[in-house]
């Protein structure tokens, strides 16, 4: 199959933090596993652009850039395979932004649920309803839909928190199509959100959901002392070995699913039923993901001592994936009204 008839499959990821077992188990695994099958175009971006909307700490930008490359690198994505890149190394996406937010109803970014969240906060804390809201938080879905349009996406895998940003991303593209293109021959394609029910949303070590904001995570390629010590923090209840457990409300266990095959999974539910102490559960839950992330991690701590290699392979995605964007971005500048005079 050549690539122009393949599925297109885009998704970013923002720099603004170090990857979590969640984010492993949730996006990081599955991405790289849709990217192998051929029938596939992945393109996976490292959305720096977006970072800056809650992260203003630019050694942490910076930092969570180069962590989360050599994290996909460490686990295996194969950049021969893919478009892997970075979203600020792609000019065309800000122009698209600019051409984007001029067919994009204000109205429609009223309605997004980041902007609405910080709004009802202020109106809850009493401030003026614009307080600490930027411009860049206003119209981050049109950035999205840039980062999404420009390279003709099908297919956008994301959380469901993302959802609404996909179909706002849509609804731009069918305007802009409908402003500028004939219905025979659109010139944006049309994306779909793709939200994988089968994928585990992880618990953290307080048994809310993992996530930086709670500070519950297990960080990905903690160093194995550290990834033990995380793992015993996981909160359980009081219930002495001997006693049986209910996996089905367990963390340890929750975790435990995630990284198992079936017949481990059944084995730990014996062993849940057989009254296995918290700290043997949690010393099998060590060995298991320490298995699977040992090795990655080797590559990992050798990718972040040099940066330099990852900075390479970041610049010939680049001028892979503008080999898609630069043409496109010609023809839709041409389409409305941007080009030489003669
Ligand atoms: N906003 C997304 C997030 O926070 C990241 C992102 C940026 C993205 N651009 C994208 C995801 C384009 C999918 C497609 O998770």
């Amino acid at each position: 199959m050549s690539n122009s008839e393949k599925q297109r499959i885009l998704t970013g990821i923002t720099t603004s933090g170090t990857p979590h077992i969640g984010n492993y188990v949730g996006a990081i695994r599955p991405a790289i596993e849709a990217s192998r099958n051929s029938d596939n175009l992945s393109f996976y971006f490292l959305a720096d652009f977006h970072a800056l909307i809650k992260c203003q700490d630019p050694a942490l930008v910076h930092q969570s850039t180069l962590e989360i490359a050599a994290s996909w690198l460490a686990l295996g994505l194969d950049p021969e395979n893919v478009m892997f890149y970075r979203q600020s190394d792609i000019p065309q996406i800000g122009e698209l932004n600019w051409l984007l937010n001029c067919v994009c109803a204000k109205g429609l970014m009223n309605r997004a649920h980041a902007y609405k969240g910080a709004v009802d906060a202020n109106g809850e804390a009493g401030e003026d309803p614009d307080f600490g809201i930027s411009m860049g938080l206003f119209s981050y879905p049109v950035l999205m839909a840039a980062d999404i349009v420009l390279f003709g996406a099908n297919k956008v895998p994301v959380g469901k928190d993302q959802i609404q940003h996909v179909e706002m991303a849509r609804d731009m593209a069918q305007r802009f199509n409908h402003l500028y293109a004939s219905k025979k021959q659109p010139l944006l394609t049309l994306p779909q959100y793709q939200v994988d029910e089968d994928v585990p949303v992880l618990q953290g070590l307080d048994g809310r959901k993992m996530s930086k904001s709670y500070g519950n995570t297990i960080p990905l390629f903690l160093g194995e002392k550290q990834l033990r010590k995380h793992i015993n923090k996981i909160k359980t209840n009081l219930l002495e070995p001997g006693e049986a457990k209910d996996p089905d409300t367990s963390t340890v266990f929750q975790i435990w699913r995630a990284f198992a095959s079936q017949t481990q999974q059944q084995e730990m539910r014996q062993a849940f039923a057989d009254g296995i102490g918290w700290g043997d559960a949690k010393k099998e839950l060590f060995e298991l993901i320490n298995t699977e992330l040992k090795e990655p991690r080797e590559r990992y701590n050798e990718l972040m001592a040099n940066p330099s290699d990852i900075e390479v392979v970041l610049q010939q995605g680049a001028a892979k994936a503008q080999a898609y964007s630069a043409p496109l971005l010609e023809k839709l500048r041409s389409a409305v009204g941007i080009r030489k005079l003669a």
